[in-house]
């Protein structure tokens, strides 16, 4: 992910279960608007970063057709002798793909439709209407896709197998450390940086803490905004995240897999719990928090911290905005982000080097394990990146 995604800085999108849904509360819509718009209308720069993204959305199935005609070439391209030998007919693979983009477009269509009007509207020569043409790097593609993907990891069934593995265990840390019922009546504030698309703070809002995600990504802050405010039922919306890649694939209709979204109704859900609460802050994680002090019980990092530039600022954030006795969960790699990004600084530090600083600012390390888990994979691929994961529990002690 890009350094300062956002830098936008908003006050906390409560998505508390009396204000959940725009449709519930049109008021909750008309005073927020879009995320990022208000803010960054006077920021041109800001603004532009924003609309490079939205753009990003709107271009998608344009850009996603260009890679089609590609391979529809490359088949068009060999001998007559090698089509025959094919046991599928290329032209109807072609076909599928198309549709499953249309299916996808349709989807993210309805993310990026309320930033219509950050785009001109023209008269094409052939006296059509259409919206200025778009110019999308093809980092930009990229992250569209992957950002499409990710909606597996966090908003279907088929995540189940790595959100059972990667969130279960901070929940029930969560739960076990905050187990007095008291507590909770208090209200357990809990952060949680670089929150995706926030099904994490989703959970530990069920569980009745009070959960706030923070997010500089605007791929990440659309699309949460849009499936936490958006979606009114269980398998709202289908989605076939994997067509952008045949490679890796064992039977021929797995990139064309359905994926159902939300996974449940979020709704019936939340208003389960009687003292949760969620809500999402944008801007960069040390940046947005830098003012706040000894305010948080807890701070949830899942393969956040090797996002950093210096890990060390993190780590001192974390310290600075968490009282003392709060705990701090983490489960990730250390994979740093900025390793060979020219012009960006990379601090990388071993687990042995970074716990060391972790005990100096003045935690205690209660419990630490590896977990072994992957991140956005495709279940069935013959690719997959296993991670070794550090999973530790940290108390602030002073
Ligand atoms: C690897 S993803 C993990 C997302 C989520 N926690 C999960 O487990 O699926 C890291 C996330 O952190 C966000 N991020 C990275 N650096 C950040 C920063 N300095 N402030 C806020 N968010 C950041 C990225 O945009 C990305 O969504």
């Amino acid at each position: 992910m890009e350094k300062n995604e956002s830098n936008i800085e908003e006050n906390p999108n409560n998505f508390n279960k009396d204000e959940f849904f725009h449709s519930q509360n049109p008021e909750f819509q008309e005073t927020k608007g879009p995320i990022g718009m208000k803010n960054s209308e006077n920021d041109p720069e800001e603004y532009n970063h924003l609309k490079t993204i939205v753009s990003a959305f709107f271009n998608y199935q344009v850009d996603s057709l260009r890679d089609v005609q590609r391979m529809e070439r490359d088949f068009e391209s060999i001998d007559k002798k090698y089509k025959e030998r094919m046991s599928f007919n290329y032209k109807e693979r072609i076909e599928k793909i198309k549709k499953a983009i249309w299916q996808n477009y349709t989807f993210l269509l309805k993310i990026a439709q309320p930033y219509k009007s950050m785009f001109k509207i023209i008269k094409a020569s052939t006296g059509e209407i259409i919206m200025e043409p778009l110019l999308v790097q093809p980092k930009d593609i990229i992250k569209m896709r992957s950002t499409l993907k990710l909606f597996i990891r966090d908003w279907s069934i088929e995540g189940n197998f790595e959100r059972k593995i990667t969130y279960e265990p901070i929940l029930t840390e969560l739960k076990n450390y905050f187990k007095d019922e008291k507590q909770y009546e208090k209200g357990i504030s809990v952060l949680i940086p670089g929150a995706g698309l926030g099904r994490l703070m989703y959970e530990i809002a069920k569980l009745g803490f009070k959960s706030q995600g923070n997010e500089f990504s605007y791929y990440m802050l659309l699309s949460s905004n849009f499936i936490l405010n958006n979606t009114t039922k269980k398998n709202e919306y289908m989605i076939q995240p994997l067509i952008h890649s045949f490679s890796n694939v064992y039977n021929e209709n797995s990139p064309f897999k359905e994926i159902l979204i939300p996974d449940e109704n979020l709704y019936e859900e939340l208003i389960k719990t009687q003292t949760g609460e969620m809500s999402m802050v944008a801007g960069e994680f040390c940046h947005v928090y830098k003012g706040n002090f000894n305010c948080w019980d807890s701070i949830v990092t899942c393969f956040f911290l090797d996002t950093a530039n210096n890990i060390i600022e993190y780590v001192e954030t974390i310290y600075n905005i968490m009282k003392i006795g709060g705990i701090w969960i983490n489960i990730g790699p250390l994979l740093y982000h900025y390793t060979e990004i020219e012009n960006e600084c990379s601090i990388e530090l071993s687990w042995n080097e970074l716990k060391y600083i972790i005990l100096g600012y003045g935690f205690d390390i209660k419990s630490e394990r590896e977990v072994t888990c992957t991140y956005s994979s495709v279940q069935d691929s013959m690719m997959q990146t296993v991670y070794k994961c550090i999973f530790f529990t940290a108390v602030k002690i002073k």
